[in-house]
């Protein structure tokens, strides 16, 4: 049995949870345990307790990309656990986003690499899948195939006193082997849902069966949301927990067009799977 519980996410819905911009997810399986991002701050923690889901010890925490809103609950579980973060080797890119109050670049990474090692972090860092504990992967580098998915175009990085296009290459999943295919987790999606599934069952060799997390949907183009929607409805998936940049209109649409396939996956939520 596979358990994920949602720790962090935009809309809390029992008293006492904390709600922000960011997503956190508990994955648990045969006793194993890993966390898949952390949220923007502390509300990891608070809402873990909350939720009974114990969070010291936890030795491995997989993070999906470089940005505060998935990587800000870090340091705060550094304080009392000693743990191996999974990810890109790209995490650490200096990257702003153009969409701000004040008309100003807005900074959106986390911290240095070094902070976080003073902290007694450890790193792997791999463009490649890990398998992070049994049967639980990294996607690796997401290959963008289709013609209607693209990266946030409010993304830069900073690199040498110049500003980039930031196309995320350091967006990663988590793929987890089921009996009847592949379950994956998104954290924001940057380069696409259907890229990152069709990606996925390219080197997993396996049929996705179910999703949960961000899809970055919400704001996406008009074009693309439908043009997804078209291709979610030749994927046959079981699960389609979407949070996080989904956006309440978003998942309200998903669920009007899939029924009770559709879990509105938000602090607390459980997904359980075989
Ligand atoms: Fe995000
Ligand atoms: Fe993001």
């Amino acid at each position: 049995m596979i358990r994920i519980i949602t720790l962090v996410e935009n809309t809390a819905t029992k008293a006492k949870q904390r709600a922000e911009h960011g997503l956190s997810m508990f994955i648990e399986r045969d006793g194993e345990r890993v966390l898949f991002d952390t949220g923007q701050t502390d509300a990891v923690v608070h809402n873990a307790k909350l939720l009974g889901v114990e969070l010291s010890g936890i030795d491995k925490v997989i993070l999906s990309h470089g940005h505060y809103d998935h990587g800000g609950g870090l340091k705060h579980i550094a304080d009392f656990s000693k743990f191996t973060v999974f990810a890109h080797p790209e995490i650490f890119r200096k990257r702003y986003s153009k969409l701000s109050d004040d008309g100003n670049l807005r900074y959106i990474g986390i911290e240095d690499r070094s902070f976080y090692e003073d902290l007694g972090v450890e790193f792997s860092l791999s463009e490649k899948p890990q398998e992070v504990i049994g049967g639980v992967y990294t996607s690796g580098f997401e290959n963008m195939t289709t013609d209607f998915e693209e990266v946030d175009r409010n993304f830069v990085y900073e690199k040498d006193g110049e500003f980039l296009k930031d196309d995320v290459p350091d967006d990663m999943s988590v793929v987890i082997d089921t009996k009847d295919g592949v379950f994956v987790l998104f954290g924001c999606a940057h380069r696409g849902i259907i890229n990152i599934m069709r990606d996925v069952e390219k080197k997993f060799g396996k049929k996705v069966v179910g999703f949960a997390g961000g899809t970055h949907l919400g704001p996406a183009s008009k074009i693309q949301k439908e043009r997804t929607i078209e291709a979610l409805k030749r994927m046959d998936l079981k699960v389609m927990a979407p949070s996080h940049c989904t956006g309440l209109m978003m998942t309200s649409k998903l669920f009007c067009e899939f029924g009770s396939r559709v879990i509105f996956n938000n602090v607390g939520s459980v997904v359980e799977i075989d």
